[in-house]
Order: C-alpha cells, then structure tokens, then sequence
C-alpha cells in the first residue's frame, strides 16, 4: 500500500509526510514537489501537480492506492490571481477524481484526501457555531473552488465509487514552514513578530473571531479520517471540524504571558472582509459522532508550543 502526497512542501504537506512515513514506512510515501524539495526529502518525484501525465506515471510505477491532494493557493493569494486559484485549486482535482476513475476500472481503486475549508462558507452563512449543513455562497475564488470541489468529490463517491474523504480546515497554526497566503495566517505570523521584535501589526481587526487549529490536531484529525472504516463516514462532501476560536487580541494577551514585553497593534487590510464572511465558531458534532474527532491542543497550548518551537528555530 504506497501512498502520495502533492503539494509535498506546502503548510500541510510537510508535516503531513514525516507523520505518513512514521506510520507507514518511509518506503512508502512519495511526496510531489513543485520546485523547492527539502534537504530530507526521502521517495520523492519533482513536477507539476497539474500535469496528468506525471500523475498518472506516478501512481501506476509507484502503484498508489492513497493519494493526498493537498496542492492549493490560500484565499489571500487567490483573491491576487483568481485564475491562479481555480487552475491550482480545481484543475488538478480533476485531474486526479479522473486518474481514479480509471484505476478503479482498472481494478486498482485509489482512496483520497482532499482539504476544503471554512471559505466554503460567506456572508450569507449564520456564522456561529455554523452547522454541516448550511448556506454556502463563499466571497473568495478559493471558497468557490472550495465548495465546487466539495460537490465534485460527493458526485465521484455517488456515480463512481471512489473512496474520497474531506474536511473544512479552519486556521491552522504551525512553525515548520512560514506563513503563505492565507486570511488566518496572522494567527502564525504573530509568532514571527513576538520572537523577532517584542510586536506584531494585525492585518485582522481586534475583535475577528475565527475558527482555528493547531497543526498536530489537524495531521491528527487527517489521518484519523483516513483510517476510519468507509460506514463510519457519513458525510461525503466535507467534514465541519475545529479546535478553538479566538480573535487577535485574545492571542496577544496569551503571548503577553510569556513575553510580558510584546505589542500588538491593528491595521486591517483586504483580508478582513474576506475574514468578516467566515464563521466565528463551527459547529463539528457530525465529525466527533461518526469517527471520534476530538482536538487536543487549546489556545494556551498552542501558543505556549508555537513560542517553544519558533524560538529554538530562531537561536539555531
Ligand atoms: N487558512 C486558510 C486561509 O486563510 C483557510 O482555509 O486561506
């Protein structure tokens, strides 16, 4: 059972891979990288995840029977190139709904992952403890690919019986790769600037509730699903999940407790409309009932192993 990951070095991706390999053996997860591979980069293939002959090479010499799409461009980047967006986001998902397809008529079924988010959400959505089921008119280019994949991914499980499991991430929080395009990201830049300089200026105003997650809960919450038996999945659009909300203030003074010193200012730019049409909490009871979702880390937690982990990066 050989499993791949595109998107290899992006936020997920590159913790994602060690967590798969520790699990599964390094043999057998071959990560895609687009064009920076790390320096320990193990079974690994370089090119393009839009590129369907690649793709289809890679899993038939590899004989892939999991694949983790987590190839996508954030919301803030999105909303910088649209077109960007819908290529990297819905192109290559087809691309490999399609590849399945026909390695399922070939008696070789692939079993996937593939990330939507809270974007799929938007203004219209009632944005406290949002429900699985709801309105769904996202504002963002990245949104709408977000929820066009999501049906896209339930027709593929209904018509032809591939086994492709999802969730709405919230914000993740993470230290191995710096922030990169995202409206929740000044939830890890914040880190960056209370290391560095004792401040941070706040791209979100004082007051922004979002939904959010630390990055061990959320390669936790992925491979859980992964493992979980196909009965116990009863959503096949997308799973609700989350950790905690909290607004930017609130993190400040959790980062104040242990760097008394630092600063946080506020000078909301685009990306607080973008923040203003997502949820302030969500309501994931479907994934706690169905395969025994439960985070563990909590505000204190994350900032207490965000400051730990960066700041030892830092002095190296
Ligand atoms: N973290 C993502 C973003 O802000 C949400 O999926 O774009």
């Amino acid at each position: 059972m050989k499993i791949l990951v595109t998107g290899a070095a992006g936020q997920i991706g590159s913790e994602l891979v060690p967590a798969l390999r520790e699990m599964h053996g390094r043999e057998n997860v071959v990560a895609l990288y687009h064009h920076n591979v790390p320096a320990d980069n193990g079974l690994h293939e370089v090119g393009d995840a839009g590129d369907v002959e690649l793709i289809k090479r890679i899993i038939k010499e590899h004989d892939i029977s999991t694949v983790y799409h987590l190839v996508g461009v954030l919301s803030a980047k999105g909303e910088k190139d649209p077109d960007l967006a819908y290529k990297a986001n819905m192109g290559t998902l087809k691309n490999i709904l399609d590849i399945a397809r026909e390695r399922k008529d070939a008696g070789r079924p692939i079993r996937i992952f593939w990330p939507s988010s809270i974007a799929a959400f938007g203004p219209t959505t009632p944005r406290d403890m949002t429900p699985q089921r709801t309105v769904l008119e996202p504002a963002t280019m990245y949104g709408i690919t977000k929820v066009a994949g999501e049906l896209m991914v339930n027709y593929y499980f209904k018509r032809y019986g591939i086994d492709i499991r999802s969730l709405r991430y919230p914000g993740i929080i993470s230290w191995k790769t710096p922030p990169g395009g995202g409206t929740t990201d000044y939830a890890v830049e914040i880190f960056y600037g209370a290391l560095k300089e004792k401040k941070y200026t706040s791209f979100l105003r004082e007051g922004t509730y979002l939904p959010m997650m630390y990055m061990d809960d959320a390669i936790r919450a992925t491979m859980e699903l992964m493992e979980a038996k196909p009965e116990r999945i009863s959503v096949r659009t997308s799973y609700n999940i989350t950790a905690v909300s909290f607004e930017p203030a609130e993190m400040a003074l959790e980062i104040k407790k242990h760097i008394p010193e630092f600063e946080i200012s506020f000078n909301p730019d685009f990306r607080q409309k973008i923040a203003d049409s997502w949820p302030k909490s969500i309501d994931d009871s479907q994934a706690r009932e169905d395969w025994g979702w439960k985070q563990k880390f909590g505000l204190s937690e994350i900032v207490g192993d965000m400051l730990r982990n960066l700041g030892k990066q830092f002095e190296a």
